[in-house]
């Protein structure tokens, strides 16, 4: 064991005695339990020790970062010099107000066809404020929690925010991208390990706006990029609404999880968007989230009203995902712009994110992914519907 891993294990406190190894899970563990010790909200109070906490996050997540770099597939540390390297940073120019960075991801066995099967989830609602935004980036953080390493696009074309919600103020994002002026590893951000971030476009109003020509470089730039990047998961921020743009994204991606609350008007523009998608092409992979609730009596009351139409009068049921309780540590996180399952991990919302990131990974849907092609798969499907090309057949 190098100098530098022992001094990031003792940084996490983790217990190193005897010769003992710890493992992925002790490690996260340990991250976590530091973070919660001294997650700077807790000294509000106070500004020199506020000051400090901060400092101490900064150094927490450094180690952090440094000690998962150095994990191999074994799940248990091996400090070559190899996997000590550390990470790199991207689009430096971006001024980050949460502390972590540098996240390194080591390379993922392929199939034998050498494609990833990556999931591509699409995050949707009818209704636009139900809680995408918070759902996405604070979903691939509890799936970064369990050792998935996430990928968040930011397609909310013309009202991109997921930077806005991690405290990131990036100067370059895919607008730049589409008009060939960065590449895309230039824009990515990894503002926490495991999440990287594809700013939005500012500008844009539709994909479907684009040229021809603009569109399949969007494309190119991206399928070239996940063809290097070690992502298990694509998560997709796409704009509320039925626009051609929201429900292409949805036919293309490999699931989709539809976010709605509990209001009337939430349930109605969810059937609405689940009967114009499915009227496009037929039925999708879907799932639903219920957010803001005040209970989970009240979420599973709000599927069966929906169930109870899309049922009647498409015939299927969009099954259960999960749901999120109304919570007031939800809005002090959004204004201190920190992703709450960071921010107060304790919290409601934070223990409902990570059931549902359990169930994400429980769940059987990579063998679908893997035929529908992975990221590769999405982008055919996506340029060939904004080409006029009809979608894959429905299942
Ligand atoms: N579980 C929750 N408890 C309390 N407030 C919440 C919860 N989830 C989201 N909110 C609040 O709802 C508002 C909208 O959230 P968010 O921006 O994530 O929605 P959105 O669906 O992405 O919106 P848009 O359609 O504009 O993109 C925010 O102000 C947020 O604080
Ligand atoms: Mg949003």
């Amino acid at each position: 064991m190098t100098p530098k891993l022992a001094a990031c294990l003792r940084e996490l406190e983790v217990d190193t005695a005897a010769g003992k190894t710890p493992n992925l899970e002790e490690i996260r563990q340990a991250w976590r339990d530091m973070v919660f010790v001294w997650h700077p909200d807790r000294f509000l109070a106070n500004a020199r020790i506020r000051a400090r906490a901060e400092r101490k996050i900064r150094r927490l997540n450094h180690a952090y970062e440094h000690i998962m770099a150095a994990m191999t597939g074994s799940g248990r540390l091996a400090p070559t010099a190899a996997s000590l390297s550390p990470g790199t940073r991207k689009n430096e120019s971006a001024s980050c107000r949460t502390p972590g960075s540098g996240f390194m991801p080591q390379p993922r066995p392929q199939n034998a066809d050498g494609m990833r099967g990556k999931r591509v989830i699409a995050i949707a609602s009818g209704k636009g404020g139900v809680g995408k935004t918070n759902f996405s980036v604070n979903l691939s953080l509890a799936l970064a929690e369990s050792g998935m390493r996430v990928t968040i696009l930011d397609a909310d074309l013309g009202m991109a925010n997921v930077d806005v919600l991690c405290g990131l103020t990036p100067r370059t994002g895919l607008a730049e991208v589409i008009a060939g002026k960065k590449s895309l590893p230039d824009v990515v951000i990894r503002p926490f390990p495991g999440v990287q971030i594809i700013p939005g476009v500012s500008g844009v109003a539709k994909l479907s706006d684009l040229t021809e020509e603009q569109r399949d470089s969007f494309f190119a730039a991206l399928a070239d990029y996940d063809a290097r990047d070690q992502s298990d998961l694509l998560l997709i921020d796409i704009g509320a609404g039925m626009s051609k743009t929201v429900r292409y994204f949805m036919r293309a991606a490999s699931e989709t999880i539809l976010v709605l609350t509990p209001e009337p008007t939430s349930l109605t523009d969810a059937y609405a968007l689940i009967k114009t998608v499915t009227a496009d092409g037929g039925i999708i992979p879907m799932r639903v989230v219920v957010n803001k609730t005040a209970s989970e009596a009240e979420a599973r009351r709000t599927v069966d009203s929906l169930t109870r139409i899309t049922r009647r009068f498409l015939g299927f049921d969009p099954p259960y995902l999960g749901y999120i309780r109304r919570d007031e540590a939800v809005l002090r996180a959004v204004r201190r712009q920190s992703p709450w399952v960071i921010s107060h991990p304790g919290s409601r919302a934070s223990m409902c994110v990570r059931r549902i990131a359990r169930r994400l990974t429980e769940n059987a849907a990579q063998a679908e992914t893997e035929a529908a092609g992975g990221v590769r798969g999405f982008f055919k499907r996506m340029s060939g519907l904004l080409a006029g090309r009809p979608s894959r057949p429905s299942p």
